[in-house]
């Protein structure tokens, strides 16, 4: 009877079990694929004799047909290894290496429509990633996706840093906990979100980022969303299994999809070691190369605007008070001034005046056009025209103004989330920038998505925002996108979409209980793993009670630290967010910013650790000059800077803005000091920053 049983265990085993493996070029990482007895597709990934993703299930759900999850067999598989570099157009290393190897599995499912899909799993030195490929094989043409079910299944309790998983928004701050402690509805204080829909109290956003008990990074991701929702995750809070959770539409389901066609890459990034999750690549290898042939016009913007005044309430966007305003009946001429309005014309002048004499690219102007009276919670279709700038703002005079002094002015484009609306009037917005000279544009979606029904983070919306960057490409018009759904690497394929804000950004301090000062070193594990960040660093005046006495909010980092998140958050994109008058009082601390690149030809992650610190030493692109921030959390630390990187024999000045001694997140944020020093590749420097601090250097070659 024991003989025959296990001839009966081996039978099934050879029939109805496939497996094969592949590994990393390095050998470490090793991802095993198996369809086990029910014909269901599993993956677990190795580090070593280490498991990082346990026995995983993977599948799809369509509509009207049995579920792409079980019943398959394998048809072929192929493998191939790529070894390549690229150079991106504007980035954090002049060259990037594309090496994996790559295992292709073509399973069909043997019922009556031999339906035919294929896994594709590739395999880099410091993760995997995989997606579901629809051939055009005659069994599936179009077709409606109604729920995946891709597992990462952990190995363990992981500590997780995390944000609520959210149709609608990322603008949370993370929460450390164990896998098993997740409450993304209790856990976090999600009152001052307006346009929230939480999935569940499991439910969480990607990139996840993990730590294990055994030493393990662990981040969870995705790569070149386009045409698919957005995938956040559902944990098992007992199992810790963690199951991809997709987006419905307005109809309830999740994708409209027509053969070929594929998902995004889900991806897992692991080391032991923290700083190889801020140098993986993963995502933008897994990206497509640049969509757009000629890149000589896409440069890095460093720009200033009429912007942090309004979010500390100094000025308004609107012109008048008045509510109940309809865009086609209203004569703006007879609008009532309520005498606080931001941008005019006397003050965007001011801002170029700044701009020009402090070589900025260019000013941003919020509140320029009508229609600010109701913008907000009415869900109202007609909100803005994005052509009709308000009686005090004088666009043709501005233009002009700004061309004489060498500054582009950046366009808002708020939608209010009205995207029906945006999209109707975007040829003509477009039109209209092209008039006066507009190159960047600063797009926005606060609100309930119209079409209602829809979400931030959906398929439909996923396409538009790379519609709205195709079609500023087309004009050779630089993006910076705000509130959409987080970015995954198109910044490769659409190098003139620079940036993204798709996270709680710095306005959060100016008007809530703010950002944790722990908040910029799980960003830096996280959101800003999927590409830049808008995050609007630079405010000096960081107690908000200095503009009006009743305020009790505050930046919670030193005024040091802002100058780091210059380094520390890569974007070829980046704002000076606080007021002229402030940096006027800080020549010193302002020099920093006005030096720092925004574009590199390398980068190296000198030490970091989520939550608690970062430090990345970056080369100015096609020069010298390297520029240091290390940014710490709400503890004060000592941190050691080994400058081995510099070129040897060669002696450098360091200019190193740091924490005064005394200096203090909450107690005493401005206190900082300037120093200058010799150094050389043999320096081991070691600088105190202060609880919530941090430090900026520049590396200069002595002449
Ligand atoms: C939210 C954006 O993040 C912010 O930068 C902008 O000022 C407001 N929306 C108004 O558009
Ligand atoms: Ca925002």
């Amino acid at each position: 009877m024991k003989t025959k049983l296990t001839a009966l265990f081996f039978l099934i085993f050879f029939v109805s079990v496939f497996a094969q493996t592949v590994t990393s070029p390095s050998g470490l990482l090793k991802l095993e694929f198996i369809l086990d007895a029910n014909g269901t597709p599993v993956y677990t990934l190795y580090s070593g004799t280490d498991i990082i993703v346990k026995p995983s299930r993977m599948g799809i759900f369509v509509k009207n047909i049995p579920a792409l999850t079980e019943g398959f067999e394998v048809v072929k598989t192929e493998t191939k290894s790529v070894d390549e570099s690229w150079e991106p157009v504007l980035g954090e290393y002049k060259s990037i290496r594309n090496n994996y190897n790559e295992l292709a599995v073509t399973l069909k499912r043997n019922d009556a429509k031999k339906l035919f899909i294929v896994i594709r799993f590739r395999l880099f030195n410091d993760g995997l990633g995989f997606r579901y490929e629809f051939p055009n094989n005659g069994a599936l043409t179009y077709f409606t996706v109604t729920g995946e079910r891709t597992e990462f299944a952990m190995t363990g309790n992981h500590k997780v840093f995390y944000i609520p998983g959210d149709y609608d928004t990322n603008e949370y701050f993370y929460i450390t906990a164990a896998l098993s402690d997740v409450n993304s509805i209790k856990g976090n204080d999600i009152s001052e979100i307006s346009t929230k829909t939480v999935i569940a109290d499991n439910a969480v956003q990607s990139p996840l980022m993990m730590k294990s008990d055994n030493g393990y990074y662990i981040n969870i991701f995705e790569a070149a969303l386009v045409d698919y929702t957005a995938m956040h995750l559902l944990v098992d809070r007992k199992s810790f299994v963690l199951t991809s959770a997709l987006v419905p539409n307005a109809a309830g389901d999740n994708a409209n999809l027509q053969t070929p066609c594929s998902t995004p890459w889900r991806t897992v990034i692991v080391s032991k070691k923290a700083e190889d999750i801020l140098a993986s690549k993963i995502t933008l290898n897994l990206n497509e190369p640049s969509r757009i042939k000629d890149v000589s016009w896409i440069k890095p913007q460093k720009y200033i605007g009429i912007w942090w005044e309004l979010h500390i309430g100094k000025s308004s966007w609107n012109y008048g008070d008045t509510a109940n305003i309809r865009l086609s009946e209203m004569n703006w001429n007879a609008l009532k001034p309520n005498g606080k309005h931001g941008a005019t014309t006397e003050n965007t002048k001011r801002y170029i005046d700044f701009a020009a004499k402090h070589g900025f690219d260019g000013v941003l102007v919020e509140g320029w056009n009508v229609g600010w009276e109701d913008w907000y919670g009415h869900q109202k279709e007609e909100v803005f025209d994005f052509l009709t700038p308000y009686p005090d703002f004088d666009v043709d005079e501005l233009s002009r103004y700004a061309k004489a002094k060498g500054v582009g002015l950046i366009m808002h484009h708020e939608t209010s989330a009205s995207v029906t609306n945006y999209e109707r009037r975007l040829t003509k917005s477009i039109d209209f920038m092209n008039k006066y000279g507009y190159k960047a544009v600063k797009t926005g979606y606060v609100g309930r998505i119209i079409p209602r029904g829809e979400f931030h983070d959906g398929q439909w919306m996923v396409n538009h925002y790379v519609r709205v960057a195709e079609a500023f490409a087309e004009n050779k018009i630089l993006l910076d996108a705000h509130e959409p759904v987080r970015p995954t690497g198109l910044n490769r394929t659409y190098p003139n979409w620079l940036a993204c804000e798709a996270a709680r950004g710095n306005e959060f301090n100016a008007w809530s209980r703010g950002n944790p000062p722990e908040h910029e070193s799980i960003l830096a594990f996280t959101r800003l793993l999927g590409g830049p960040m808008d995050y609007t660093p630079g405010i000096f005046r960081i107690k908000m009670s200095e503009w009006d006495k009743n305020k009790t909010e505050q930046v919670h980092t030193t005024l040091a630290k802002q100058l780091a998140l210059y380094v520390t958050m890569y974007s070829p994109l980046h704002m000076a967010a606080d007021l002229p008058e402030v940096y006027e009082q800080h020549p010193d601390a302002f020099q920093f910013i006005k030096d720092v690149a925004m574009d590199w030809d390398d980068t190296k992650i000198l030490a970091a650790e989520p939550g608690d610190y970062v430090s990345i030493a970056r080369k100015a692109k096609g020069k010298s000059n390297w520029y240091i921030g290390a940014i710490t959390d709400e503890n004060e630390r000592i941190m050691e800077f080994d400058l081995s990187f510099l070129d040897p024999g060669k002696e450098y000045t360091a200019a190193i803005y740091s924490d005064a001694d005394d200096a203090h997140w909450e107690n005493n944020p401005t206190a900082y000091k300037i120093e200058t020093r010799n150094v050389n590749s043999g320096a081991k420097l070691k600088i105190r920053l202060a609880a919530g601090g941090g430090v900026a250097m520049e590396l200069k070659i002595k002449n």
